[in-house]
Parts: structure tokens; sequence; C-alpha cells
């Protein structure tokens, strides 16, 4: 396996660069985002888009890992996305189904800041940034995946969080008119996720609208979705219309549907099997391994939380992460 290199905090000096601002501008605009681009504001409004808009050159993630990456074709074609079905082909194919124009982000809970945001009002002071993450479903399949966004912390910080708020709690649009999975009972809709509030501030914990330098497709959750790459796949939340700061630890989707199976913490840990499966190994779907092919082929080891070990193992000093799956 390609070496791991730490990841490097980036300085507030650095997000807040005035010819960063400019450069985005530009580049947004020669991709085509001209129009609506206010005068401070980086990013318009991102309609969905079925040929996904190249976002221009972004600043890359000196800690992204450099292992083959998972391709375009099988990132946008082999999901979990249950409102738009639980086959794995089925996300991309009723992508269109998912209505991700005009969007907005309602904001409560224990902060001083709380409201209704529109996605430019959310989008305007982040500069975006590309971080090359592996991602490790609980499923035991993986991918490496060039990502696009900024750190949630950056994002939950303007709120101003209050004292009280000890978690952050997430939703993802309801709509069961448009949304075909909505209309059966394989999950409690809407889905929920949940971070503890040091883990949502830690700065690999990634706000994404983007995904190989282009605007994300329906299927990989638009316009603006989780990544948290130390924890199973499914507490990345896709489609975000809610972010509640609360002084408990809240419902997660998937603890509701199978509480012995899928714990609040879903931390990537090959000691510590799935119910019903080791997750000691992994298969990569990437380009060279024959992509979906993979499935079939040899696996990988896992490595403890996901290979982010020396960033986050810090924050569950102490804790049982048998207890704590
Ligand atoms: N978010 C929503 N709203 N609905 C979902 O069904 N599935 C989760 C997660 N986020 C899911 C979701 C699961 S199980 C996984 S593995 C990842 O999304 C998959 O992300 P990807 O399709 O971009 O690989």
């Amino acid at each position: 396996m390609a070496a791991y290199k730490p990841v490097r905090q980036i300085k507030s000096s650095e997000i807040t660069d005035p010819e960063v601002f400019a450069n985005r501008r530009k580049l947004l605009r020669m991709a085509g985002y001209g129009i609506g681009v206010s005068a401070t504001g980086l990013l318009p409004h991102m309609p969905a888009l079925a040929a996904a808009p190249e976002l221009g050159d972004l600043a890359a993630w000196p800690g992204s890992t450099d292992e083959t990456q998972t391709s375009w074709e099988i990132a946008t074609s082999y999901n979990n996305f249950y409102e738009l079905g639980t086959d794995k082909g089925d996300p991309q194919r009723n992508a269109h189904l998912l209505k991700t124009d005009p969007w907005s982000v309602e904001i409560d809970g224990h902060c001083e800041k709380p409201g209704t945001y529109t996605l430019e009002d959310i989008l305007k002071p982040h500069a975006l940034e590309e971080r090359i993450y592996r991602m490790r479903c609980v499923e035991a399949w993986s991918m490496v995946i060039p990502w696009v966004g900024f750190p949630l912390g950056d994002l939950l910080k303007r709120f101003e969080p209050t004292s009280s708020a000890k978690y952050v709690h997430f939703q993802t649009i309801m709509d069961p008119e448009n949304l075909p999975g909505q209309k059966s009972p394989v999950l409690s809709w809407p889905y929920v996720e949940g971070l503890r509030m040091d883990e949502a501030m830690h700065p690999l914990t990634l706000m994404s609208v983007g995904i190989y330098g282009k605007v994300l497709p329906n299927q990989s959750g638009a316009p603006i979705r989780l990544v948290v790459p130390w924890k199973y796949g499914f507490k990345s939340i896709k489609s975000i219309v809610k972010i509640s700061f609360v002084d408990k630890q809240p419902d997660t989707s998937w603890n509701l549907a199978g509480p012995r199976e899928y714990g609040f913490y879903s931390n990537v840990n090959p000691t510590v099997p799935h119910r019903r499966w080791s997750q000691a190994k992994e298969r990569r779907l990437d380009s060279n391994s024959g992509g979906l092919s993979s499935l079939f082929s040899s696996k990988q080891d896992t490595l403890m939380f996901n290979g982010y070990e020396e960033e986050v193992a810090s924050l569950y000093t102490g804790m049982d992460l048998k207890e704590n799956y």
C-alpha cells in the first residue's frame, strides 16, 4: 500500500487569503459560473447539473493519499443513497428525481446564529480544496475519492455554537413525492446522522460540494454532503438540509434500523467485526483492480481509523471502542 502522508492543518489566514478568493472567482467564471457571483461571494448557486461542470484548479490537501483513485465512473454508478433506491445502480438511475435548486440549510439548536441559510450563504466565505481520502463502506468495500470541499468546523464556527452544543445532528432532504426510496420503510425517513462536537470540528471532517474537480452529481449527495474519512461510509450523510447543535447524542438512521449492528461512533476498526461479517479486510474499487469486478478479487487489510489513526485516535482516548462501536 502506498505511504500515507499525515495531514497538515490549514491556517485560517490561508482560508481567507484574498488572492485565493479572487483566483477561485476567476476559475468559477471560466467554468461558466460567472452569472450571479456577488462581489464578496465565491460561489453562485449550484444547480444540479447532469453534466457536472468543472470547478477549476483546486488547492490540493497535502495530507491526501496518493493511492490509486477510484474512477469517476465507478464512484458515480456504485452508490448507497437509499432515498433513490437500494440497489447500487439506483442512485445514478434515479438521480434526476432529486431536486437541488433552490436549496437551503436550516441551522438550529444551541447556537447564537440559527436561521435558514441559502446554499450561497453557506458556501460564500469558504475557499474550496481538494482532498483525496479513502472511504471505507461498512459493507467491506472501499474507494479513493478526490473530494472538493471545506472543513465542516469552519462552517459550524460561523453559527457560534454555545457550550451546550455537545453533538451535531444532520438531516437529509425529505421529499417522498419525488424520492422513490422514501416511499418504502427500508429506513425511517428523513435520513439522519450525528457527530460528537469534537469529531465535527476535526480538520479532517469535510463539507463536500464536489468530486474529481466537478460539482457533486446528485447520486453522490448534491448539493452538499458530509465526508468523515475515518468512519464507515454511512456517517457521510448526503444532501443535507438541516444541521442542529444538540446537547445529547442524537439518533442516527442506521442505529435506529439496527442498533446492534450500527453504533453511533462507527469508526473504521478492523478489530471490531460487524455482527454478521468481519471488518478486517476490504475490497478496493479502483481503476487498476478491474473496477467493479474487483468485488470478486483479492482483499486488502483494513487500517485502524481507515488509516487516519495518527490524526484522530486522540479523540477516543480512554474509550472502549468495542463498547462504543
Ligand atoms: N446519505 C443519505 N441521505 N442516504 C443514504 O442512503 N448512504 C450512506 C452515505 N450517506 C446514504 C447517505 C452510505 S451507507 C454510504 S456507504 C455512503 O453514503 C456512500 O456514499 P457514495 O455513494 O458517495 O459512495
